[in-house]
């Protein structure tokens, strides 16, 4: 009744930013990811005869009574979906910052459900394991698959048809993905409060729902065509948007910081001096830098140059989830 999964993070190009129901996490809009290969979740989970409550422990100490409330509400759904009232303890190692805009939660629960499906001998295939995971984080759904995957909103009200699927594999098309570093601390507003706001709150959320599925198709067409300059456009066009509905929150959302400005700048700096880079921003003041390999190295040097970057880890496309 135990097992360990590893869980890459992904970045998301089509952003997921709003709720249509918040206890099966189905999402408003479909979104479009590349799973990195650099960040990642290590998730042990055993579930035993002998324990009374869950625990979770989250990079060596007992989780905070917030993280350890999410983790027992998902380990709810999985008991129930396996008709068992066994505990359980969750043990997890986050390769990548917790709670700063590098989607730990998308690693976190991908890892999760994926170790405590396999501890209950659930034999989920891998669409049942995105709709499991989606339940933990929306954007864990996607990180069950390796590669530049799709997770389709869906249209049914108990959730059976929003789950992710792979559009290519990480082989397919090798893009670099340099994740900088401005702020290593943790968001004052969590992705689920600061989406639940801005869909409430916001009036330019009409507008982002209005284009969001048409970014969505250009983007899809980009990847087959392996059309890079034409995915970085849309793709920052998108991360932007996405940041602008937020501004209209009530009150604002801005997880910006001056470094974020100071990365956004350099990257359109490059592009008018001929190199094709694009950056996003999920929810959160780090900017990761889309790039082709053959600028990776320049790009990556001139990111380290700004003052306020403390870090740049280069990612490439990864893989989907594995077992230990
Ligand atoms: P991020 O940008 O890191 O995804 P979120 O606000 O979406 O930020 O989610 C962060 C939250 O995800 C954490 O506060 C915690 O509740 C949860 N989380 C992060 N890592 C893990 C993990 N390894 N296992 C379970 N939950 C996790
Ligand atoms: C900006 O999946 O972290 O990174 O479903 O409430 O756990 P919950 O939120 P989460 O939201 C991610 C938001 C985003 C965009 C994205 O990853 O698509
Ligand atoms: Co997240």
């Amino acid at each position: 009744m135990k097992a360990t999964a590893k869980a890459n993070t992904n970045i998301a190009l089509i952003k997921y930013w709003g709720k249509r129901d918040e206890e099966l996490f189905l999402p408003m809009n479909s979104s479009l990811s590349i799973t990195l290969d650099s960040f990642y979740t290590i998730t042990n989970v055993e579930f035993s005869r002998n324990l009374n409550k869950d625990i979770f422990m989250l990079n060596n100490h007992q989780a905070s009574e917030s993280e350890s409330n999410k983790v027992f509400r998902f380990l709810d759904k999985i008991r129930k979906l396996a008709g068992t009232h066994l505990h359980a303890v969750v043990t997890s190692e986050n390769k990548v910052p917790t709670a700063a805009g590098f989607a730990s939660s998308a690693s976190g629960f991908a890892a999760l459900a994926a170790a405590a499906a396999k501890a209950l001998n659930l034999e989920l295939d891998e669409r049942e394991l995105s709709i499991l995971a989606r339940q933990g984080s929306g954007s864990a759904c996607r990180s069950i698959y390796g590669g530049y995957v799709e997770w389709q909103r869906g249209e049914r009200a108990d959730g059976k048809d929003s789950y992710a699927k792979q559009l290519l594999s990480e082989r397919d098309w090798n893009i670099s993905i340099l994740s900088c570093l401005v702020a290593s601390g943790q968001k004052q507003v969590s992705s689920r409060e600061g989406m639940k706001r801005t869909a409430l709150t916001s009036p330019f959320y009409s507008g982002w729902l209005n284009t969001v599925e048409k970014d969505l198709e250009r983007a899809k067409e980009a990847i087959r065509l392996r059309d890079f300059e034409s995915l970085g456009k849309i793709v920052e066009a998108n991360a932007l948007k996405m940041h602008a509905t937020m501004l209209g929150a009530e009150p604002p959302i801005l997880y910006w910081q001056s470094g974020t400005m100071e990365v956004m700048h350099h990257i359109q700096n490059l592009r008018l001096s001929g190199i094709s880079a694009y950056f996003t921003i999920d929810a959160g003041p780090n900017v990761k830098v889309l790039c082709l390999p053959e600028d990776e190295q320049r790009v990556y040097e001139s990111l380290l140059t700004l003052p306020s970057v403390q870090n740049v880890i280069i990612c490439h496309p990864g893989a989907g989830v594995s077992y230990l």
